[in-house]
């Protein structure tokens, strides 16, 4: 399973996000976890590398760099662990980022100022993609945070019921193991519900929640699952 995080707008916490999800998946489910590492930046190789000098790293958590040939190869043939690819904001590696992904993860802070990025991010996904809004950062309760969540919701915009709260431990985190993951864990979770294909029952599962289930983007119904899920292009969306 590929899920990748991206975003038009910068320090969004994207490689923060990618590194962390990587992290709790190969901590919950004891196995393999690779940071397809798309910046060019290279930030997520770098904290991995300072980590690792700073004498520590999470088991089973891998980074590689990933180029667009790499990218394409996966979109072709998929990758048969977890992967979670940290996005460039833009370009060719971008599009083959978001092409290769079972998942988009879209991170964006509390601020509704941010959420034109983060609509414009999710209407870049391919029809049929699932892709959900992961609010990070967040000071929930502040306005700007109900601000943000009733802006999204108001949207119908599918979004993760778990939210990353702002924390110092996280901030300062860059070249260290994330040993604490704080709510990251509660937004990959091996779900005994569907997700993925229609008809397939898949090994790993990503729980995206939205209080306007028949809708995927702003406007557009789409059929309702009796059991709450949604049909789009065969993929279904968990919701419960
Ligand atoms: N939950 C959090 N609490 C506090 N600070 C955070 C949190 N998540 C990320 N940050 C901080 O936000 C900043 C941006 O994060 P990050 O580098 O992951 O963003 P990015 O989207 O990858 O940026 P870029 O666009 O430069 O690649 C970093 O300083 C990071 O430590
Ligand atoms: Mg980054």
């Amino acid at each position: 399973m590929i899920v990748t995080i991206a975003n038009a707008k910068g320090g969004v916490a994207k490689t923060t996000s990618a590194i962390y999800l990587a992290a709790a998946y190969a901590r919950r489910f004891e196995e393999g976890a690779t940071v397809l590492d798309a910046d060019p930046q290279s930030s997520a190789s770098l904290w991995r590398d300072m980590a690792e000098e700073n004498g520590g790293w999470p088991a089973g958590t891998d980074v590689m760099p990933a180029n667009l040939s790499t990218l394409q190869r996966l979109a072709r043939a998929g990758h048969g662990g977890f992967a979670v690819v940290d996005a460039p904001p833009q370009g060719r590696l971008f599009e083959e980022s978001v092409k290769a992904a079972d998942f988009v993860v879209v991170p964006t802070s509390d601020s509704p100022i941010d959420l034109q990025q983060a609509w414009a991010t999710m209407n870049a996904i391919p029809d049929g993609k699932p892709g959900a809004v992961l609010i990070v950062r967040a000071e929930p309760r502040t306005r700007a945070f109900q601000a943000t969540v009733a802006a999204l919701d108001e949207a119908g915009t599918p979004r993760f019921d778990a939210v990353v709260c702002k924390r110092q431990d996280i901030k300062a985190g860059m070249g260290h193991s994330p040993d604490k993951l704080h709510e990251y864990p509660r937004c990959s979770a091996r779900s005994s519900k569907r997700w993925g294909r229609a008809h397939e029952e898949p090994r790993h599962g990503f729980q995206a929640r939205s209080p306007h289930p028949q809708r995927l983007r702003h406007g557009r119904r789409l059929p309702l699952r009796s059991d709450g899920g949604m049909v789009q292009d065969q993929r279904v969306f968990v919701f419960n």
